[in-house]
């Protein structure tokens, strides 16, 4: 389904792209260069097109409470080229962020947004701080979505069968299975350790993609195996790019690239179609 916009990896006798995307804030690049910058200065969704034109760029949405922002903000990147509406779903509030307090990291009082607003408000007050999140969204405000945008909506941070089977009764086109790197609440499952029910729950009828935890190209592998489409990166994108800028970053998906070629070699696989769940052996535990 949806050829159109899905990153997915194939390879009939080709050289297979790799299936993993950034996951920055607002974007997915794919395969391009970053296309956020570490500065919390942010700058705008249209430096971020101008900068990679032929990226591959999702929208991620942190659904705000003025609809009216909403609706500017998707018709904005849907006019920009975005391929996808990204809504994520895993932060009705913020979770306790113990990492971030200790190490200040303040997201809503550090970075100061652009984007939010129409051009003409931004001229007068360049930048905003980080607004709320609607915690009152739930499935129904789904179908509002849908009148203001023909892009395919993925919802970010499902973690159960129950809530996969309301993604595919909702009619959205993907879905992101992810803890929120972590982030949001102690305890919940690894990503890939929920991805076999999700995967399982949508019998098909939708694309899988996962994000947390991939750090190796048997962690691509892994996920594929399961049924992932293709995974998302978070902080190794983070780390590359505060180490080496940029280039940080491409060597960072350059090291998963040929670690995930190595182990498709390794588990004779000759094309990414050829991965499937017999390469993985549950533990008996
Ligand atoms: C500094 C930081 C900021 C993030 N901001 C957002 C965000 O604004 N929206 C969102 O949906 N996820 C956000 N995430 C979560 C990531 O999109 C992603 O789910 C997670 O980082 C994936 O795990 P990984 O870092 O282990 O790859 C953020 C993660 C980090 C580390």
């Amino acid at each position: 389904m949806c050829r159109r916009w899905t990153p997915g990896p194939q390879s009939k006798g080709r050289r297979s792209v790799p299936p993993f995307a950034l996951r920055p804030r607002v974007s997915t690049a794919w395969p391009g260069p970053m296309e956020r910058p570490a500065q919390p200065e942010v700058c705008t969704l249209e430096d971020i097109v101008a900068a990679a034109p032929r990226g591959f760029r999702w929208f991620q949405l942190y659904v705000q409470p003025d609809r009216q922002l909403n609706k500017q903000l998707v018709q904005r990147v849907e006019s920009l080229g975005f391929r996808a509406l990204v809504i994520t779903v895993d932060v009705p509030k913020l979770g306790n962020r113990r990492h971030d307090i200790r190490n200040q990291l303040n997201l809503k009082t550090n970075l100061l947004l652009k984007d939010l607003r129409s051009p003409q408000e931004r001229n007068s007050m360049p930048y905003l701080q980080m607004s709320p999140i609607d915690s009152s969204f739930c499935w129904e405000d789904l179908s509002w979505f849908r009148t203001i945008t023909q892009l395919p909506i993925i919802l970010k941070g499902i973690l159960t069968k129950e809530d996969a089977e309301l993604a595919v009764k909702h009619n959205v086109q993907g879905i992101i299975v992810s803890n929120h790197g972590g982030r949001q609440l102690d305890d919940v499952p690894a990503s890939v350790d929920a991805l076999p029910e999700v995967v399982a729950a949508v019998k098909g009828k939708l694309e899988v993609y996962l994000d947390g935890g991939v750090r190796t190209g048997n962690d691509v592998l892994k996920a594929l195996a399961l049924g992932a489409k293709c995974v998302f990166l978070g902080r190794p994108v983070l780390w590359g790019l505060a180490c080496k800028g940029e280039h940080g970053v491409g060597e960072v998906l350059n090291i998963l690239k040929d670690e995930f070629h190595t182990s498709m070699a390794l588990t004779g696989c000759r094309s990414v179609a050829e991965i499937n769940q017999d390469l993985i052996q549950f533990s008996r535990l």
